[in-house]
């Protein structure tokens, strides 16, 4: 469904992003902003503010940014439509109705069906295991050590021993036995006619994110075969599309996933209280299950089995994730062979320990980094070091910092004073408006290198933001097509038309975003703070050499991606090169 934009700022402009904010943090006002506790980091002093001029907040403590939309986006997990959704209920605004065609209000009715359908076979079975009949399957889950909790919250049941149950009591509740048939709950063969998939085994409804129950895994309860049976593929129920657990992860607030192999995984890293965990249920990891992890976090733990088939999985597993965006890391459960016999036999803590040892964020950061460089060769290894000196100067911590230099140090064979020597200089030299972020814990999909280029382009973008009084002197030279990322080129697309109405409107900017990783970036563009140490003279002198470096940059790349017979073209650019030549005497004045 397609929103315009004039609808999606009427929503926008009619939740105040103070009120809505305030349902969810406690805000103190403070100058000009409010701030708070950050929802999305813990911490003990606020970092988190809320700005009403601007209709946007930002965490100066882990970077986490954007305007309303973006607030509902991180805070429900919820996707851009679905935040649209919520903040015009809010706001009483009415979403214009999407209009279906006679098939397309079919299959919706058909998906709404098989949805009811599937909710009444899960109630079925969850109230088939308290009966007398359900007494195995009880002992079952007890021996399991499955808590009356845990089988509630996953809505754990039992299918009878009758092998028509639920079709005549689905027929009963008057669906006919076409629809029956295409839910996936019965099979159908010319011997027997038609009869319940499910029987006496221990079911697993499987939910989608909706907490709307899909299909289901059955399991019997003692050697016979298949040892798991599970829904067909129907209408609702795509495997590829859909991970067990993540209807009850996603609220987790953890900032990476476990991703593992079964149903008895998942729920046994639940109860444990790793409420993060989910599985691939037996196919294995695809991209749609990689795309719909990264709706949610960034990093994954793949906790597969310890056997061979398990090892391989994880290795083709983390290519697909790292595809997405998503960073992994792999736990070992040996000496056991899954999750919930590691947890059994040595515990929660004993878990915990093998997630902490696999995570260290910012070394497994340099470990991706790496494979950017050629570390056998000096200039690869310089280079590399280099953007990791960049990082490091970033811990605003000393004690901190300190201890990661001396950790990369050690893991890369070089000197720490030396190391030590690089980060000061490149800390230095990127002074000019040091980011007021620090890295969030988790990794963030990164570009190899944020090359110099680029961040000048982003500190122009901050000057613009930030000085508006700027505006008039930069714009005389720098055009919007002069920014080379795309990202920073829309943006300021958007400030050159918002400064010509005569009105900044941030908030307003981020609505062309629909993606949390673009709302953080542009957030970010908003909320640097440039530091105010430099005298006026030497602000003017940063601001010039900002723009030199973006137009000569642009020219450079115009350049390279010219077409070599247009000669117009190849003119435009002579002239622009000679004025670039000019722009050394160019004099910025502040104030
Ligand atoms: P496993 O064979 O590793 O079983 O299958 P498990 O999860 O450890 O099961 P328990 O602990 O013996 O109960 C991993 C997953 O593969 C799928 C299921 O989703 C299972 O959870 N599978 C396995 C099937 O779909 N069918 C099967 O016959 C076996
Ligand atoms: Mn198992």
């Amino acid at each position: 469904m397609y929103y315009s934009d004039e609808i999606i700022e009427e929503v926008r402009s009619k939740n105040d992003i103070v009120d809505v904010i305030s349902g969810y943090v406690k805000l103190k006002k403070q100058g000009s902003s409010y701030f708070g506790l950050c929802p999305f980091h813990s911490e003990k002093s606020p970092s988190f503010s809320v700005s009403r001029d601007k209709q946007m907040y930002y965490c100066f403590g882990c970077g986490a940014g954007g305007n309303v939309f973006t607030f509902i986006m991180e805070y429900e997990n919820y996707s851009f439509v679905e935040a649209l959704k919520f903040l015009a209920q809010r706001a009483g605004v009415e979403l214009p109705q999407e209009e279906y065609s006679k098939e397309a209000k079919e299959r919706a009715d058909t998906r709404s069906a098989l949805l009811e359908m599937n909710k009444l076979a899960a109630k079925y079975y969850y109230a088939q295991l308290k009966t007398e009949g359900g007494r195995q399957a009880r002992e079952y889950l007890q021996n399991r050590q499955l808590s009356q909790e845990t089988i509630t919250a996953f809505g754990l049941g039992y299918s009878s021993k009758y092998s028509d149950d639920l079709f005549r009591y689905l027929k009963m509740k008057g669906y006919s036995e076409e629809m029956i048939i295409k839910a996936g709950l019965v099979n159908v063969d010319e011997k027997h006619g038609v009869y319940d998939k499910f029987w006496n085994r221990v079911m697993f409804p499987i939910m989608d994110v909706n907490n709307r129950v899909i299909g289901f895994g059955g399991r019997v309860m003692g050697d016979g075969k298949p040892k798991y049976l599970n829904s067909p593929e129907t209408l609702i129920f795509d495997k590829s599309r859909n991970l067990y657990g993540l209807h009850r992860a996603r609220t987790s607030r953890k900032p990476y996933f476990i991703v593992c192999e079964g149903y008895m995984d998942v729920i046994s890293l639940h109860q444990a209280g790793f409420t993060n965990a989910v599985a691939s249920l037996g196919t294995a990891l695809t991209a749609g299950h990689a795309a719909l992890i990264k709706r949610y976090v960034n990093e994954v733990y793949l906790t597969y089995d310890s056997d061979e088939a398990g090892t391989k999985a994880a290795l083709r597993a983390a290519p697909i994730l790292r595809e997405a965006g998503v960073t992994t890391r792999v736990i070992r459960m040996e000496p056991y062979k899954d999750p919930d016999e590691f947890i059994k036999n040595l515990g929660a803590e004993a878990f915990e320990e093998r997630i902490r040892k696999a995570r260290n964020s910012f070394m497994f950061g340099l470990e991706m980094l790496e494979k950017g460089y050629d570390l056998n060769a000096p200039e690869g290894k310089t280079e590399f070091l280099r953007e990791a000196a960049r990082r490091l100067a970033r811990f605003e911590e000393e004690i901190e910092r300190d201890n990661y230099i001396e950790a990369v140090a050690k893991t890369y064979h070089v000197g720490y004073e030396e190391l030590k020597k690089l980060v000061v200089k490149v800390a230095v030299q990127s002074g000019m408006a040091a980011p007021a972020t620090k890295p969030r814990q988790t990794i963030r999909q990164e570009t190899p290198k944020e090359d110099g280029h680029i961040r000048s382009q982003k500190i122009l973008l901050t000057w613009l933001i930030d000085r508006e009084e700027l505006f008039d002197q930069v714009s005389r030279y720098v055009a919007p097509e002069d920014f080379t990322v795309e990202l920073y080129r829309k943006v300021a697309e958007l400030l050159y038309e918002q400064h010509a109405k005569g009105e900044l409107n941030p908030a307003q900017i981020m609505n062309y975003f629909t993606e949390e990783e673009e709302h953080r970036a542009v957030a970010a563009l908003f909320n640097t703070r440039i530091k105010e140490l430099t005298t006026a003279g030497e602000q003017e002198k940063a601001i010039k050499e900002t723009i030199l470096r973006v137009k000569e940059y642009s020219i450079e790349t115009a350049t390279r991606n010219l077409d070599p017979t247009d000669i117009q073209g190849l003119q435009r650019l002579m002239n622009a090169k000679k004025a670039v030549q000019d722009l050394h005497k160019l004099h910025i004045s502040i104030n």
